[in-house]
């Protein structure tokens, strides 16, 4: 496995490979890996020649400094995951590598980036669309693999890759969860003992919501009093929305993809845990 730290000699080496017809596997992270993005990583070393994994804390998409300050950094054992999982490149550069100069593209993409994570977190969609944007030229991959985890996420990036052309094929990975239900992710480091033990919560009640027989806002409605009656738990919003588009939906029946994503504050830092399920 190598690791390279800047651009001029990632795109040598992969130019290389690719003019002897390899095909590149992209997986973009931003560091503190789990099991979650091990299983991105495996799927594209199964279908991939070469797999590139770019550990880069993406400075632009941290709306909250203090966020980006307490975000786990664990370069070291990251690299032990990637090699077990059988990567050939990690591309770890630096914040001045990647952003020699600010980066003032502007990138919008209503609803998918104006809702929900959007809404919440001004300018953190531009953020991601900038690093990712960088990341696709840098390595020009035939698959980039992005984790269903952050699903606003993915419906954000395919319509980058539309508007700006890219031939890349995005391809959405499933949510990996603890035994508990919990969805993986590099924050649930940082929930202490019993914040992990009542963060499960939330994708039991979302499951149990499937159950219901009730119209829209009544279904969410009754996710966020269920939760919010969890001392510790606190939802920042819940929204049922139409799973393509992301636009707001009055009816089952007005989309053919239907689901809820869901953002919870848990414990007293409080972290800020994100989560979906799909009802169709
Ligand atoms: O999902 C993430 O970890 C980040 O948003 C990404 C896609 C690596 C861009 O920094």
């Amino acid at each position: 496995m190598q690791v390279i730290q800047t651009i001029a000699q990632l795109k040598e080496v992969l130019q290389a490979e690719r003019a002897k017809g390899k095909v590149i596997g992209l997986v973009p992270t931003m560091g503190a890996l789990h099991d979650g993005h091990a299983s991105l990583v495996k799927r594209s070393v199964a279908e991939n020649d070469i797999t590139v994994v770019s550990i880069f804390l993406n400075p632009t998409q941290f709306n909250d400094p203090k966020d980006l300050e307490r975000y786990p950094r664990t370069f070291e054992s990251d690299c032990n995951i990637l090699q077990e999982c059988g990567a050939q490149i990690v591309f770890a550069p630096s914040v001045s590598e990647v952003y020699p100069e600010p980066d003032t593209r502007h990138f919008s993409y209503p609803p998918t980036d104006s809702v929900m994570e959007g809404a919440k977190r001004p300018g953190h969609f531009n953020g991601v669309c900038q690093i990712v944007s960088k990341l696709f030229e840098m390595t020009d991959p035939d698959y980039a693999y992005f984790g269903e985890k952050d699903y606003q996420q993915i419906a954000v990036i395919r319509r980058m890759v539309d508007d700006l052309g890219f031939r890349v094929n995005i391809v959405p990975c499933p949510v990996i969860r603890e035994d508990d239900g919990l969805a993986m992710s590099s924050r649930n480091t940082l929930l202490a003992e019993d914040e992990k033990a009542i963060a499960p919560n939330i994708y039991r009640i979302l499951c149990e919501s499937k159950k219901l027989s009730l119209g829209i806002a009544e279904t969410e409605q009754w996710v966020i009093d269920q939760i919010n009656n969890i001392p510790g738990l606190e939802v920042e919003y819940y929204s049922i929305v139409d799973g393509d588009t992301l636009a707001s939906i009055n009816d089952w029946s007005d989309a053919n993809s239907v689901v809820g994503c869901i953002t919870v504050y848990c414990g007293k830092t409080p972290i800020r845990l994100i989560d979906h399920i799909r009802y169709k």
